[in-house]
């Protein structure tokens, strides 16, 4: 865990977040160790900006990657609270990764909030629904 942290805070000089200054870092890792990483990437409109958490999936699945092989998805920023994936993320997450993945929160005093993905998008849309 402590070696996730540290990538995910090497890895938010990365992010590209002028319009917000809120940079965010997200750390893959696979069940077989394999690491991915993502950041936010905004855009002058605005809209268009994508998520660390994102990013990362995003990039993962681009290699070939997909949701068996993914054990969790680590989330850092800066801040003293814990930031927790916005809803469009969740979204994505319930998808591209199994429902008792781990999601981890880190916030800046390196204390971790651990929930399971399935945890955060109880009731959601999927393509069981469809
Ligand atoms: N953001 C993330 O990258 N992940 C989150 O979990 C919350 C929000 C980004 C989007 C935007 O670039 C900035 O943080 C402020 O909303």
């Amino acid at each position: 865990m402590e070696k996730l942290i540290q990538l995910a805070k090497e890895n938010i000089k990365n992010s590209y977040s002028p319009y917000s200054k809120f940079p965010v870092s997200a750390i893959l890792e696979l069940k077989n160790g394999k690491i991915y990483k993502g950041v936010n990437i905004e855009n002058a409109a605005y809209g268009l900006a994508n998520c660390a958490e994102r990013s990362a999936l995003f990039s993962a699945y681009s290699d070939g990657i997909r949701k068996s092989d993914i054990k969790r998805l680590l989330v850092y920023t800066d801040h003293d609270y814990f930031v927790s994936p916005c809803g469009s993320c969740r979204q994505v997450m319930r998808e591209l990764m199994e429902d008792d993945a781990e999601i981890i929160l880190v916030n800046n005093h390196d204390e971790t909030k651990v929930v399971r993905n399935i945890e955060l998008l109880p009731l959601g849309f999927s393509k069981q629904d469809l």
